[in-house]
C-alpha cells in the first residue's frame, strides 16, 4: 500500500490550529516520542502557532508518568526533548483533535472500538500510513525489550512524522 499523501482537513488558523494527537498503549514510549518529534519539526519549520501536538494512551497503567527514560535518552541524543505526562485517551478527545494517530493496529482497533458509532473514523490513522518505507504499518512496542527497540521506534517515528508534516503542510501554511 502506498503511503497517505493527501488529507481532507478543515481550514486552519492561529485562532484554531490543527490539533494532532498521537496514541499508543501506555503513553510512555511511542506516542510521547511521536509527540516530541512532531513538535520539534513543527517548531523547526515555524508552524508552532498553527499546529497543536499532544499524545495519549489507550490504557491508564502509567497515567501521570513522564516518558520512559530510554525513550527520553534516545530523543535527547537526537536533539528532541520529551516533556509529556501520560494520560488516557478519552472519547471527548475525538471532538477536540483533527487527527488521531495510532502507533499500532491494536491501538487503532481500541480507538475504533471507542468510536463505536464511527463518527470520527475519518480522523483516525496509523502513523505508518504516512511512512514512505513499506512495512507492517506498526511502530513496534519497545517496552519489554532493549535499547535497540527504542532506537528503531525513534527512526520510524522521525521519518513518518516528516512525511506527516509534508501531508499537513498545504493546510497549515499561513
Ligand atoms: P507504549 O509502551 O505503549 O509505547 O507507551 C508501553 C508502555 C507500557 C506497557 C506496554 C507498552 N505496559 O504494559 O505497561
Amino acid at each position: 500500500m502506498q503511503p497517505v499523501t493527501k488529507l481532507a482537513l478543515r481550514e486552519v488558523s492561529k485562532e484554531d490550529p490543527l490539533k494532532v494527537c498521537f496514541v499508543c498503549l501506555g503513553n510512555i514510549c511511542r506516542s510521547p516520542t511521536a509527540e516530541g518529534v512532531f513538535q520539534h519539526i513543527v517548531n523547526r519549520d515555524g508552524l508552532s502557532a498553527l499546529v497543536e501536538v499532544d499524545s495519549a494512551g489507550t490504557a491508564a497503567y502509567h497515567v501521570g508518568e513522564p516518558a520512559n527514560s530510554k525513550s527520553r535518552m534516545i530523543a535527547e541524543q537526537n536533539g528532541v526533548s520529551l516533556t509529556s505526562k501520560a494520560r488516557k485517551f478519552e472519547y471527548s478527545d475525538f471532538d477536540y483533535f483533527d487527527l488521531v494517530i495510532a502507533m499500532d493496529k491494536e491501538n487503532l482497533r481500541d480507538l475504533q472500538r471507542l468510536d463505536r458509532k464511527s463518527r470520527h473514523r475519518d480522523k483516525i490513522f496509523l502513523l505508518r500510513d504516512f511512512d514512505p518505507v513499506p512495512g507492517d504499518k506498526e511502530v513496534p512496542d519497545p517496552y519489554y525489550g532493549g535499547i535497540n527497540g527504542f532506537e528503531l521506534v525513534f527512526e520510524i517515528v522521525m521519518r513518518s512524522c516528516e512525511s506527516l508534516l509534508e501531508v499537513v503542510r498545504p493546510h497549515v501554511n499561513s
